[in-house]
Order: structure tokens, then sequence, then C-alpha cells
């Protein structure tokens, strides 16, 4: 009989984490004050984070331990399947073999608590009683509530208000969780009001919330903040899945042509994606390919540029491609993907050409989401869906290029809760959204001025 999951034993989980730092063919530029225009120093990070996670993210060292109690929780789901995606293969009739990654059996559905887990756990030993985030779709809010209540410790969610709407289902998870769900803009906090008293209808942005849960952090005595993508220490929790897909590719004797992930902040596609670019870096030829909407197209035609993470401006300027903080991209269903940045890691492997992106619009990754559902029975997160509408292009060029390829990517989480936006799909109410030259001009404003990386 052919195999077709391939499985690691607990003992085979991964004991330490991949930190990309050590191997970068080219130094980063690192992030600056606003106010000095100077590299941040960890100081400056500390009212924000827990100081034992700012040595993460400044960290060079190539493999960092997993703390035991981390695993532990790890444990409750890791390592996760890779599988073999021999139905939608048939359907797409191309030369190619498809692997995934089975990041939906989280107990949150997604890969979010990969970082949710650790951060509360290093929260907790840091003496920190309480933790405010943003969420966009609710997937990252999810995760860090259970991984606080799993912890002992306060959780606060910002939810992005359009998703806050459309599900219902995962801010009723936070609550059962044990946190408390706030749409965002708010009223709680002043960068939610300025918001609200120029556009009392804002659907909200991942930008507006993370001001929100910063200024509400700051605000709380004993209190951080915790962000679900982005920042280095992030992604590097994260590799934990790309850590264990090599691992199971080479018990089976295979190795990738391309490796591909979805990307929001970008600590889906780094996490499969890093320990692939280290290989990469040191001679191997493997393409990896991040795939992001087209109304939020960061990768695509966003310039590498200084820009802020938020709306209100309270965290460091970043370098990565970005398309302004003050851009609110339109309301599709996939809200994790709908943030202005790119990681500075993915940013800078962008730069560096070592990776590559490309967009899909809305209409496209559902039609890949519900052939998907159809063939292999899973039904993905519209974020997912992304990644999914990229392996239906890559096969197609395979086919094209009558080249036989093996394509690994990550399925970043299941739909199960955003099965309303599949409705929308299936009665044909949802909008492709492509983002006019002029929007980008417009936006980009915003960033004129800022020092260049
Ligand atoms: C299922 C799923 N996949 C991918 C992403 C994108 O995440 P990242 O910010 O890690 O790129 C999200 C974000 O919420 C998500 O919920």
């Amino acid at each position: 009989m052919e195999q077709i999951k391939v499985l690691l034993n607990d003992e085979e989980i991964p004991r330490q984490w991949y930190n990309i730092m050590a191997d970068m063919p080219t130094p980063m530029r690192p992030p600056l004050h606003p106010g000095t225009g100077k590299p941040v120093a960890a100081e400056d990070l500390a009212p924000i984070f827990p100081m034992n996670l700012i040595e993460q993210e400044v960290s060079t060292e190539r493999w960092i331990d997993i703390p035991d109690e981390v695993l532990q929780k790890y444990l409750i789901w890791r390592p996760t399947p890779l599988c073999r995606a021999r139905n939608f293969e048939k359907l797409l009739d191309a030369p190619v073999k498809i692997y995934y990654k089975m990041e939906g059996n989280s107990p949150a559905g997604s890969h979010k608590p990969n970082t949710a887990i650790p951060q509360a756990y290093y929260n907790k030993v840091f003496g920190i009683k309480r933790l405010s985030t943003e969420t966009g779709a609710g997937q990252w809010g999810s995760a860090l509530s259970m991984a606080c209540q799993m912890f002992g410790l306060e959780c606060r969610v910002f939810m992005v208000r359009v998703s806050y709407e459309q599900k219902p289902y995962r801010r009723m998870m936070m609550h059962t969780w044990g946190a408390t769900c706030i749409p965002s803009p708010s009223n709680l906090t002043e960068a939610g009001r300025q918001v609200l008293a120029e556009h009392p209808d804002s659907p909200g942005s991942l930008g507006i919330a993370i001001s929100e849960a910063i200024e509400d952090a700051v605000a709380h005595q004993d209190s951080r903040y915790s962000l679900g993508s982005v920042l280095n220490h992030v992604l590097l929790h994260q590799t934990i899945a790309g850590l264990e897909a090599h691992k199971q590719l080479e018990k089976i004797g295979v190795y990738p042509d391309v490796v591909m992930g979805c990307a929001g902040g970008g600590s889906n596609f780094a996490g499969i994606s890093l320990p692939f670019v280290r290989d990469k870096i040191h001679g191997k030829k493997v393409k990896i390919v991040g795939a992001e909407p087209t109304s939020c197209p960061t990768m695509t035609r966003g310039p590498f540029a200084y820009d802020f993470g938020d709306l209100a401006k309270k965290t460091p300027l970043l370098p990565m491609y970005t398309l302004g903080h003050d851009y609110v991209p339109a309301p599709i269903h996939a809200g994790g993907l709908r943030y202005h940045g790119m990681a500075p890691i993915i940013s800078h492997l962008v730069h560096e050409n070592l990776i590559e992106a490309r967009a899909y619009n809305q209409l496209e990754t559902f039609e890949a989401g519900v052939r998907w559902a159809r063939t292999e029975g899973f039904i993905p997160a519209p974020e997912t869906d992304h990644v999914i509408a990229a392996v239906v292009d890559e096969a197609r060029r395979a086919k094209e290029e009558g080249k036989e390829k093996v394509i690994l990517f990550n399925w970043s989480g299941h739909g199960l809760v955003d099965l309303a936006s599949y409705e929308a799909y299936l009665s044909g109410n949802l909008m492709p959204y492509e983002l006019p030259d002029e929007e980008i001009k417009r936006a980009l404003k915003a960033i004129e001025g800022f020092p260049k990386p």
C-alpha cells in the first residue's frame, strides 16, 4: 500500500528552533528608533516585551533550545503529519507530487499556537501576569487565549472589527479559553478613539489593532504585548513546522523542488520555509514561494522601505516590504493576510532574491480551496486557500514546462469557523479586489521622508 502520511514519534520532535540570523548571507538592516533614527536598543523594547523574548529577537545563535514546559504543550498535537495530497494531484493532472504539512490540527486550528505557547511561557517566567494582543481573522487571538490559559495569564484581544463581525465563533473560542475579545477600533484606547472620530464605520485593520494592543499593554501593570507574526522571535518559533517537515521528507528520501506558504505577516511562510532557505544558502537548488492576496500585495507591489508596524506609530521603524502603515486593506475573508507590511526576515530574503512572491485574488483562492475540500476533504482556512491557489499555479507551470516537481506547502489552518465565507463564495457574493496603483501611491505618501534601508 502506498504511504500517504509521514509521521514522527513524540521522541522525534525537534528540541531546538532554527534561527536564520546565523546563516544570513548579507546583514539585515536594524529596526530604527523613530525619535533618534538610531538602531533600537533592547531597553527601548522593554515596556512592550519581556527581556527573555527580546533576547531571542536579537539573537544570532543558530539553534535555540525549546524549553521542556513548551515541548510538553507542543506534544498535545505535535509532531504534525506530513501528508501526500494524492487526490488533489489527480484532479490537477500535472507532473507534480504535493506534500502538505498539516498545521490545521492544533487545538486552535492553525500554526499560531507554535508561537503562542512559547510567548505565554516566556512572559510567565519573566513574572508577567497579563498579555494584550491584536488578531485579524481570530486565529492568533484564539491561539494566544489558549496559551495564556495554559500558563495562568490573563489575556485581552483586540479583534479587527470586520472579522469580529464575520467570525463570531472565533470570539466564542477566545471566551471559552477565558480571554476577553474587543472589536477594534474600540473606545478603550486613544488610538481606537482617534480612528473612530474620523471613520465611525471603520472595518479596522491589523495596523490599528496592534496600536490598541500596545497602548493597552503599556497602560496596565505587569502587562506586556504579544505579536502573532512579523518579528524575528515569532518566525523562530514557527520553524518547528519546517524542521519537522525536513525530517519527515528525509525519512522517505524526498527533497522538494518548491516550498510554499501563504504570507500575512510572514510567520507561517517562514515556519515552513526557513530550514529550506538554509539549505539554499548552502547551495541546494530549491524554489521558495510566498502567496499573498492581490488586495494586500505587500511583497509583489510594495517597496522595500522603513515603515511602522502599526497605524499609531508605536513600533520601531522596521525594514520591510510595505504598503504604508495607514493602508487599510479591503475586507477580504482571509483576515490574517490583511497586513500592510511583511516580516523583516522574509522581506530581506525577498530583497536578496532567495525567495519570491506571487499574489492571488479572493475568487481564485476560494476556487482552489473548494477544489481541495472536494478532493482531500479538509476545508482550509481562507488564508490557506492562498497557498493552495499558488500550488495550482505551480502545477500548471510544471505541466506547461513538462517538468516533474515535488511541492511542499504549509496547510496553515482549517476553515471550520470560516464557513460563512465559503457560503458567500458559493453564492457568488465575493469580490476579487485588485488594488489600484493610485491607492498604493496614496498610501505610500505616509512613509515619504522616512530613512531608506
Ligand atoms: C490559517 C492562517 N494561515 C496563515 C496566516 C498568516 O499568518 P502569518 O502572519 O504567519 O503570515 C494566518 C493569520 O492569521 C492564518 O490564520
